[in-house]
């Protein structure tokens, strides 16, 4: 983070923490317990906000060296991304042109991607390399490509379109509005600790709320997170994205030192939410991704868990703090979720957002405005 920013932020959370306030929205809100149940809704959620709009799924050093490949499932469509010799980037739907089948599984480096149901070979670009009994076809190579999808990769964030008929300019432009938040971290310099995979029985919108609003430390996260970390929170939002700051307990040693002996690195937690709401959280040794999407039904999603470390921090202690932060969000967190769809199929109430969930407030009528008036 820039020094300007950084002390600014902090300015904030000082004086959040001395009024013992936290940011928030002016009045209460509430939300339908239909759109977490809903079949309809969920279905033109799917489509608003996932298939037709960008999807911010991996961190740019997933897949660093040259000739690397990253097989991924996002809403159960195959994607694979690959980067080239020469480092471009390049998205295509997993799917052989001889019968489907994926090219490749998992990450790793390749000079070719090699089909294992019949041995078609692909190039980076997608292009067919060579296929075993050429003779017996008549289709030309040069028709047997796999299936390109726009791609971009800003600020370190791989940003892919779902559809081949959505314009590059709109995943171009997908983190424009928040990029000059996201620049300063150097997120395409961080380094590849691991991804991990939740199912979960909940709506996708349930998990994401998790990571919205700090009210909940205290009493689920009374024996971890709120050991070292505060609840009074700094929001803010940048067109379609938002951010959230909440402090490490030990900023409170900052109140009565000048600014000038704020030390570089900023004393809290930041979670960037990036549209359709993709968290990125960043702390001092690297940076996550949690990444939900709908499942097979409305009370069912996929959420993905991918951890980076910064350049210049230890492996060990970002793989040790990557690995708590996953361990509280499954063992504490997902299953509050899941409990919570429990609860709303069963009362069909309608939930409370207070106004001190601002982001909840900010998310939901973003979540709600995209069904009602679709734009990629
Ligand atoms: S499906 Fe890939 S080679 Fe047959
Ligand atoms: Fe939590």
């Amino acid at each position: 983070m820039d020094p300007v920013s950084r002390t600014n932020l902090t300015r904030r959370l000082l004086q959040n923490l001395k009024d013992k306030r936290t940011d928030h929205a002016r009045d209460e809100a509430q939300v339908s317990a239909a759109v977490f149940t809903s079949l309809e809704h969920w279905q033109r959620e799917r489509q608003a906000l996932f298939l037709d709009a960008p999807q911010p799924v991996a961190f740019s050093g997933e897949l660093a060296e040259p000739s690397s490949y990253l097989a991924l499932s996002v809403l159960d469509i195959p994607v694979l991304l690959t980067r080239d010799e020469h480092g471009t980037l390049r998205a295509f739907i997993n799917a052989c042109a001889h019968r489907g089948a994926p090219v490749a599984t998992g990450q790793g480096t390749a000079r070719s991607l090699v089909c294992p149901f019949h041995g078609w070979a692909y190039q980076s670009d997608g292009s067919l390399r060579g296929r075993p009994e050429d003779e017996y076809f008549s289709t030309e190579a040069i028709d047997c490509a796999l299936t390109a999808l726009p791609v971009s990769e800003h600020y370190g964030v791989i940003v892919v379109a779902l559809q081949p008929s959505i314009s590059q300019d709109t995943v171009d432009t997908a983190l424009d509005d928040i990029g000059g938040q996201l620049a300063a971290f150097g997120f395409a310099d961080y380094l590849p600790i691991e991804r991990r995979q939740f199912d979960v029985a909940a709506n996708w919108k349930l998990v994401n709320d998790l990571s919205l609003e700090s009210y909940h430390f205290t009493p689920l996260h009374r024996d971890s997170v709120a050991q070292v970390l505060l609840a009074n929170a700094v929001v803010d939002t940048f067109g379609r994205h938002s951010r959230w700051a909440f402090p490490l307990r030990s900023i409170a040693n900052l109140a009565d030192r000048p600014e000038a002996e704020w030390p570089e690195q900023f004393q809290g937690s930041l979670t960037f939410t990036l549209y359709p709401g993709v968290m990125l959280l960043v702390n001092l040794l690297g940076a996550q991704m949690i990444r939900a999407e709908p499942g097979k039904q409305p009370s069912e999603s996929r959420v993905t868990y991918v951890g980076v470390r910064g350049p210049d921090c230890s492996a060990r202690d970002a793989h040790t703090a990557y690995a708590f932060g996953g361990d509280v969000f499954a063992q504490e967190d997902l299953p509050m979720a899941e409990a919570c769809q429990q609860g709303l199929t069963a009362t069909g109430q309608d939930l409370l957002l207070g106004r001190n969930e601002p982001l909840l407030q900010f998310w939901h009528q973003l979540w709600q405005e995209a069904i009602q008036f679709p734009r990629s």
